[in-house]
């Protein structure tokens, strides 16, 4: 008798560990998680710190005019978003108040990011007014970059390996049109919207290759817009496909579609978004660059990763292609779950309160490498927050 009731308890107790985690107990043991590691990572930060990456088993901060320094007072506004931890809340706020200002300081076009994953994501939130005119600043000091003859916001103000750029844009720059469009939603400038309108036209004109990939750099003559030269900093050749790159490219059309319902746009991230289902490997985390030959099996992108996964979740709403929306959303839930993996996801206080491992910033310039970075993190969990969202 004993031993009847024994077996089926047994199936039960088996079939129980080894099912598949459904994607809230997954997010709940990620948020959980991400809730540890940001109050370790708060703790370690001096009022003008932010966290950039982790190398040789040391944290590496930076200041707030580094490109990255909206991520984690973004990462912490997402846990807050899922959480409602109220301690959180309070973190998100402080590490939000320190980027107060910065349209005053030396910025460049990630200023979009840098404010828009900060302030941007506290108004949402909280509706907190003192954010506006963080925003309104920003927003306007991105549209001081604007180049009239060449169409673009110019990306960057230096030169790198010995290149004498007129006006490089690099397809990372589609991220920071959110800020103007932002903008022009809260405070209703059309010439914000105009600018990012042209420089999505723009960019989708001449960064493109015939197979949907994109070049990184496109450099245009100031004066007269004409093309100088198409290449790439942080991707592995010219020609190649380097995977953050098609992140943005996919993730930055895909955002424009949804700001203006400009239907080129949808188009534009659907055919990049179908060129990278068919070149992603099975767990859906990127090599960083899709066209680099022989890797090591950890020279993944899992900020790459994570980006496209946000990305695919928006388009499988926006997207009236069946099919795709069915594909996107499969790949998305894949690359969650892989991310969400050991191999992936930081222990608690593991790398000094990073979320992921295994990203790859800049391979040619042989800085982090297969190493946890602040877009990763945020990225990842925007994404789990917006996959639970869906109805
Ligand atoms: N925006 C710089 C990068 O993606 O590495």
């Amino acid at each position: 008798m004993k031993l009847k009731l024994f077996f089926p308890l047994l199936i039960v107790a088996v079939a129980g560990c080894c099912r598949e985690e459904s994607l809230r107990e997954m997010s709940d043991r990620v948020f959980e998680r991400a809730v540890a590691q940001s109050v370790l990572m708060d703790s370690q930060l001096a009022d003008d710190e932010f966290p950039r990456s982790f190398t040789a088993d040391s944290l590496v901060t930076s200041g707030c005019e580094w490109w990255c320094s909206g991520f984690f007072p973004g990462t912490l506004w997402y846990i807050y978003e899922y959480t409602g931890n109220e301690e959180i809340l309070s973190l998100a706020r402080k590490q939000t108040a320190k980027l107060y200002g910065l349209y005053n300081r030396k910025t460049d076009h990630d200023i979009g990011f840098q404010v828009n994953c900060s302030f941007g994501n506290g108004y949402r939130l909280t509706g907190d007014t003192t954010y506006l005119p963080e925003i309104a600043a920003g927003a306007a000091k991105l549209a001081k970059r604007y180049y009239p003859a060449a169409g673009v916001l110019r990306s960057w103000d230096f030169n790198i390996r010995g290149n004498k750029w007129s006006c490089p844009v690099i397809i990372d720059n589609m991220m920071n049109l959110e800020l103007l469009m932002n903008a022009h939603r809260l405070f209703g400038a059309d010439s914000l919207k105009n600018i990012a309108l042209t420089h999505a036209n723009t960019t989708m004109a001449n960064h493109f290759r015939e197979d949907w990939s994109c070049f990184h750099l496109v450099d245009y003559d100031k004066e007269t817009g004409e093309i100088r030269r198409k290449q790439t900093i942080q991707g592995y050749s010219d020609d190649s496909a380097w995977a953050r790159g098609q992140a943005w490219a996919v993730y930055g059309y895909a955002m424009m579609y949804r700001e203006t319902g400009v239907q080129e746009y949808l188009s534009q991230s659907e055919n990049v978004a179908r060129m990278l289902l068919g070149r992603l490997p099975e767990d859906g985390i990127p090599y960083w660059d899709f066209d680099s030959p022989a890797v090591p099996e950890d020279d993944r992108d899992a900020s790459a990763a994570a980006v496209m996964a946000s990305s695919f979740i928006d388009l499988s709403t926006l997207t009236q292609d069946a099919e795709l929306a069915e594909d996107c959303l499969a790949m998305a839930e894949r690359q969650l779950r892989t991310l969400s993996s050991d191999h992936y996801l930081a222990g608690e206080g593991e790398c000094a309160g990073f979320i992921l491992k295994h990203s790859t910033g800049n391979k040619p310039g042989n800085s982090e490498i297969d190493v946890p970075l602040s877009y990763a993190d945020y990225y990842f969990l925007e994404a789990l927050v917006k996959i639970n969202n869906l109805e």
